[in-house]
């Protein structure tokens, strides 16, 4: 299709991440005159690089409870229109192969180009024009219609998505544009933050931890009152790992994290228990059985020169265990949006429909994906949004 845009659109979707692909490919399934705008010089260029390069493109546990949100309701719908089953469906009639790496994450045993590529054809076969080094400037309502300022060409349709993502990675063009009409259009947004984030110590910590880049460990992480089983690993500036980036998105700056170093083990009661069957053993030796070597004296701190078992009192053992499973960090920020994968906050919930995620103010206009106040768990969730919430819109705009 010529790059001049003299007629009128039916659906134009601003951005071809995840989101805004899928939904090009259900407004065009019904037929309408669809155009996708993208500011890079490719498509689904998050896609790409996510999942190690190849794509954890879902999760067979998706479900509401793993959302993020002021409401915790909204993403129901969208859920329920299109579920991981249906994306998997997809991926299998694109013969793509794939396989769960754990806890339910669906990986592209390939690449995921393999996920660009099936998008892109599937917009092809439905006739959706997708134009790449085009970035939306402005939306403006006119009339009944949209004009979208694209360089010095003005775009006009009927209905306009948005589904230009958050702002995590500003360095592969992340922005503000979703906010932005949001604000033209006078709808309100929930505080973005940057989560799936690694989380940096605070000076005392940095003493404290200093050398353990590198060491990881299996932890349950608390944060409020949620928490998580999942990988740690110290960093030179701080914490990150699976734990710590489920955890993050939970985390508000001030508020401290609780971690437990040995979430298999009863450890006050294991104590005892050697206290009387070996008494002649060291608490260091002990431990090593069970976490790396460097990180216990930096857990145990003036505990770990307590003599052996046998003359620990109770108290003692109630500090070691304490020690080891309730370790208080109160990070001092977190790495921010040049290293989160995603964006806590966004276009907030209570200005759309969760059936349509059409603006209740602005009838025509849509948000989708990330740039909407909905955030997944690490492992799959966020681009489970992006298909449902894009599907969704695809079936209306
Ligand atoms: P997305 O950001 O993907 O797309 C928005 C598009 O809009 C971009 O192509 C952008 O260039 C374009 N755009 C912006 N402004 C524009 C304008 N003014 N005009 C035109 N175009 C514009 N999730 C997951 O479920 N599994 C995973 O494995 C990973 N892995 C991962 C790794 C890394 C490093 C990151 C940073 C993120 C992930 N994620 C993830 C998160 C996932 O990538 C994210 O949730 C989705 O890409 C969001 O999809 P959207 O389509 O909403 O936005």
């Amino acid at each position: 299709m010529s790059r001049t845009a003299s007629q009128v659109f039916d659906v134009v979707i601003i951005g071809a991440g995840a989101a805004g692909m899928m939904c090009g490919i259900e407004a065009g399934r019904r037929g309408r005159r669809v155009l996708i705008l993208e500011k890079a010089r490719k498509t689904g260029q998050k896609i790409l690089i996510s999942g190690g390069g190849r794509c954890n493109f879902t999760n067979m546990f998706a479900a509401p409870d793993r959302f993020l949100s002021q409401n915790r309701h909204f993403c129901k719908s969208a859920l329920r229109q299109f579920t991981q089953t249906d994306f998997i469906r997809m991926v299998e009639a694109h013969s793509i192969a794939y396989h769960e790496k754990k806890l339910g994450q669906l990986f592209c045993d390939g690449s995921a180009s393999q996920i660009t590529e099936m998008l892109e054809t599937a917009c092809e076969d439905v006739n959706v024009a997708i134009w790449c080094d085009a970035g939306a400037d402005k939306v403006k309502k006119k009339g009944e219609l949209f004009e979208i300022s694209v360089g010095n060409q003005v775009i006009t349709t009927r209905s306009v998505v948005i589904a230009s993502g958050g702002l995590s990675i500003p360095k592969m063009g992340a922005n503000d544009f979703a906010y932005r009409v949001a604000a033209a259009f006078d709808l309100e947004l929930a505080t973005p933050r940057p989560g799936l984030v690694p989380l940096t110590f605070e000076m005392k910590d940095m003493k404290r931890f200093a050398d353990l880049a590198g060491v990881s460990a299996d932890v349950d992480i608390r944060c409020n009152k949620t928490h998580f089983r999942e990988n740690l690993l110290f960093t030179h500036r701080g914490l990150s790992g699976p734990a710590i980036l489920q955890i993050s998105s939970f985390w508000q700056l001030g508020q401290s994290i609780f971690i437990d170093f040995l979430p298999d083990l009863d450890l006050e009661s294991h104590l005892k228990e050697l206290r009387r069957r070996q008494p002649k053993a060291q608490i260091v030796k002990i431990l090593s059985e069970y976490l790396a070597s460097r990180l216990i004296p930096k857990l145990l701190g003036t505990l770990v020169s307590v003599p052996e078992m046998g003359n620990c009192s109770d108290q003692v053992i109630g500090k070691i265990a304490a020690s080891l499973k309730q370790v208080e960090i109160t990070p001092n920020g977190s790495e921010g949006y040049r290293k989160a994968e995603v964006t806590v906050g966004g276009v907030s919930t209570n200005e759309l429909s969760s059936k349509t995620m059409e603006a209740k103010k602005a009838p025509g206009l849509y948000f989708i994906g990330e740039a909407v106040d909905v955030t997944g768990f690490l492992g799959g969730y966020n681009f489970q949004w992006a298909w449902s919430s894009g599907y969704v819109a695809g079936q209306y705009a």
